[in-house]
């Protein structure tokens, strides 16, 4: 009994050590002859036949908008990007190696396909992925985040409401399509898809889609294949249009309201000339962020010189207007003047005569003498006022406060504008008027066609 179960023991543990083989990965690597100095992963297309190509299968998607910038047309996509290839050199049997079925390896171990992005203007420096894995059927699988720093045409005919598609073209460098075969892993439909579920940061600018494209290109009598990402992405106008496009109409708007402001005094000149101001500071910021060179005017431009041209229009009408009532109050007072010099020689004149003569009155009166002959006249003053005789003292004060009375009418006369205006006040009002309406109907017309532009 003893020895049978002794047997069976030994017989379960032989069974158990033979079949828990141990593999690593540098058995893979030794069986393949996969070292640093072998050369033959290396320095060649992996291909066992020279006719034979290599189809890379490429997928790229979009991580994240790091920037856009309009002045210097810099498109900077964070993209993730996945190369598989197959290299005929490569292949195991899984089941002579446990089971394994993908190895890691450097980088630098194996050739690599010599892609590059046509776009790119700038050496991408974040830290890639310093491995690709190998697996036991030869597929070769690269990956790795790109920042792309790439220049991109836009069009900023519509700031800020514009839409723009920035090309990412990846093709290979020297081997023609015969060699080198660039195909699409994912479809625009699921590309777009994937970046939708990844997208990591949407500042300004959102996510519209993400499309590819295969094209052929001619070069000296050879063919390249070359895959072109087309990125759409919508500029969000919010803060442009809080910075910018609302500040500008609520300057215009407090223009159209000094309509209200009276033209006699320098007022309304001042709130006009700051209102201006304001709007070319304005203008100072819009110089940030438009490029200097673009083929088609942005209309957000045709904006602001259009609203900065009507209000320069109106200061200057209001200047006219303000020369104009300058004009006829200079006017006015010159005839005024004169009105009251003739009306003032006339009744300096009679006034004269009669001081002369109330005067002599006066003086006989005082004197005492003839008092009798005096007395119809003033007999006659004195019935009027009050109808009874009057002491001396009385009739000096009485004529004293005539001649006062009449200096005030002559003061009045000169002091106080006479409320109807003349023939230029006539005029400023209308122009003013006209000026208004106009003014208020190119501003609607103009800015409903603007936004129509925008809107389209
Ligand atoms: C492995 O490569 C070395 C040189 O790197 C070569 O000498 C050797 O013969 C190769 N072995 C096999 C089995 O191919
Ligand atoms: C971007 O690529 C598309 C083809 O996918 C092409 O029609 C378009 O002209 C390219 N745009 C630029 C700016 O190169
Ligand atoms: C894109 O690919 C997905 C699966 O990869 C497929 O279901 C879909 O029909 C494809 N769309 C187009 C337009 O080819
Ligand atoms: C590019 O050329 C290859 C080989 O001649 C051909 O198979 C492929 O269809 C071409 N692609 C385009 C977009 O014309």
């Amino acid at each position: 009994m003893v020895p049978v179960v002794f047997v069976f023991v030994l017989l379960f543990l032989k069974d158990g050590t033979s079949s828990k083989k141990v593999c690593s990965y540098q058995d893979v690597l030794d069986y393949l002859n996969l070292t640093t100095d072998n050369s033959v992963f290396k320095l060649t297309r992996p291909v066992l036949d020279h006719t034979h190509q290599t189809t890379i299968e490429l997928d790229l998607i979009l991580f994240a908008i790091l920037a856009v910038v309009e002045k210097s047309q810099t498109f900077i996509p964070f993209v993730w990007v996945s190369t598989i290839w197959n290299n005929e050199y490569i292949s195991w049997d899984p089941a002579q190696f446990c089971g394994i079925t993908e190895v890691s390896l450097p980088k630098e171990m194996l050739w690599k396909p010599d892609l590059f992005i046509y776009e790119m203007v700038h050496k991408d420096e974040s830290p890639h992925n310093p491995f690709i894995y190998i697996s036991h059927d030869g597929v070769v699988t690269l990956e790795d985040d790109i920042n792309v720093v790439s220049t991109c045409k836009m069009d900023m005919h519509k700031f800020p409401f514009d839409t723009q598609r920035c090309n990412i073209s990846i093709g290979s460098a020297i081997h023609s399509v015969e060699e080198v075969r660039i195909i699409p892993f994912s479809n625009s439909s699921r590309a777009t898809q994937f970046s939708r579920e990844l997208m990591k940061t949407q500042g300004e600018w959102e996510f519209l889609q993400l499309a590819v494209d295969t094209v052929n290109l001619s070069y000296n009598n050879r063919q390249f294949e070359q895959l072109i990402y087309t990125f759409t992405i919508k500029r969000r106008p919010l803060l442009h249009v809080i910075n910018f496009l609302l500040p500008i109409l609520f300057f215009l708007s407090l223009d159209l309201a000094s309509y209200f402001i009276s033209d006699h005094r320098g007022e309304k000149l001042g709130f006009k000339v700051t209102v201006l101001l304001a709007i070319s500071v304005l203008l100072l910021i819009l110089n940030d962020i438009l490029p200097s060179m673009s083929n088609r005017t942005p209309l957000i431009a045709t904006y602001c010189i259009v609203i900065f041209a009507l209000m320069l229009l109106s200061l200057l009408e209001t200047i006219l207007v303000i020369y104009l009532m300058e004009i006829d109050s200079q006017e006015r007072l010159k005839d005024d003047g004169e009105h009251a010099r003739k009306k003032g020689e006339t009744d300096d004149c009679t006034a004269e005569k009669e001081r002369q003569t109330r005067c002599s009155c006066i003086c006989k009166v005082s004197d005492g003498e003839k008092e009798h002959e005096m007395l119809p006249v003033a007999e006659e003053v004195f019935v009027q006022v009050n109808g009874s005789v009057q002491s001396r003292e009385a009739r000096v004060l009485l004529l004293i406060l005539e001649e006062l009375k009449r200096l005030q009418k002559l003061l009045d006369l000169h002091l106080s504008p006479r409320e109807e205006g003349g023939r230029f006040v006539l005029w400023a009002t209308r122009i003013n008027r006209v000026f208004f309406i106009s003014y208020v109907a190119s501003v609607t017309l103009f800015l409903s066609l603007i936004f129509n532009e925008w809107n389209s």
